[in-house]
């Protein structure tokens, strides 16, 4: 990642509108040629984020995504803007809304049929090219102008090369069941179903694809410990 000294920092976020912000500062910016940037605190010195920063498994997510054809953010680089204690990502931001804004607004009961429909087909999608995303909640989840659901703020993500397992699908409705008032989005008698009748799901304790898949999960720890880098994972 290229560094940002602080006069480069400021020319760039000059005159930028604070989309998102938390009582660490600033969070996500809107520069003024409509570019975003994202950025991420540097907690601790030694941390597995140090390691392998934050901006770097934007970057390297956005690629793994985009080769599976899941809409999200056009995604420029990643920064290090040292004056400031953060690193940051720089992208084109997805056209749409997301669903938590959508859902806010209030909608007509037969479009949140449709939208909770196609959200539990794209979580079902999602599942089966192997992306276990831990932040998977309407927020981040956008609804394009051309009707195809889309990322953003996926930092915090471990793809597979295979369809996850029905083990794995139970532990991210777990997490997505956890805002309350969006529970009712998961409809995880789908999701379940769709995993345990794919063929490809390495269900089966023993077989070869199932050993195959617990081994990738124990790279996935160790490459987010910043261990190494994704060599040996199906990224890009
Ligand atoms: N690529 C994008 N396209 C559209 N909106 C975005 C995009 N990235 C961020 N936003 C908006 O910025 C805000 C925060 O984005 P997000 O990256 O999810 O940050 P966080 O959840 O950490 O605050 C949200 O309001 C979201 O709608
Ligand atoms: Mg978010």
């Amino acid at each position: 990642m290229h560094t940002l000294n602080h006069e480069e920092f400021l020319a760039l976020r000059a005159g930028a509108e604070v989309i998102e912000s938390d009582h660490h500062g600033e969070k996500v910016l809107r520069l003024t040629d409509g570019r975003f940037l994202k950025l991420f605190r540097r907690k601790r010195l030694i941390s597995s984020a140090a390691l392998y920063p934050y901006a770097q498994r934007f970057v390297d997510n956005a690629r793994a995504l985009a080769l599976r054809e899941i809409p999200i953010p056009d995604v420029l680089e990643g920064r290090r803007i040292p004056s400031i204690k953060r690193d940051a990502v720089l992208y084109w931001p997805l056209e749409g809304n997301s669903l938590r804004e959508l859902a806010q607004r209030g909608l007509d009961p037969e479009t949140e049929k449709r939208l909770k429909r196609l959200f539990t087909d794209f979580v079902i999608q999602l599942h089966s090219v192997g992306i276990f995303f831990r932040s998977l909640h309407l927020g981040n989840v956008i609804l394009t102008p051309g009707g195809k659901l889309g990322l953003i703020d996926f930092s915090n993500m471990c793809i597979y090369s295979r369809p996850l397992p029905t083990f794995m699908c139970h532990r991210n409705i777990r997490q997505m069941q956890k805002e309350p008032s969006e529970r009712d989005w998961v409809d995880s008698e789908a999701i379940i179903e769709s995993s345990l009748n794919n063929p490809a799901a390495p269900n089966s304790p023993g077989s070869l694809a199932y050993q195959s898949f617990l081994l990738e999960l124990v790279l996935q720890r160790l490459q987010e410990a910043g261990i190494f880098r994704g060599r040996y994972l199906p990224r890009a």
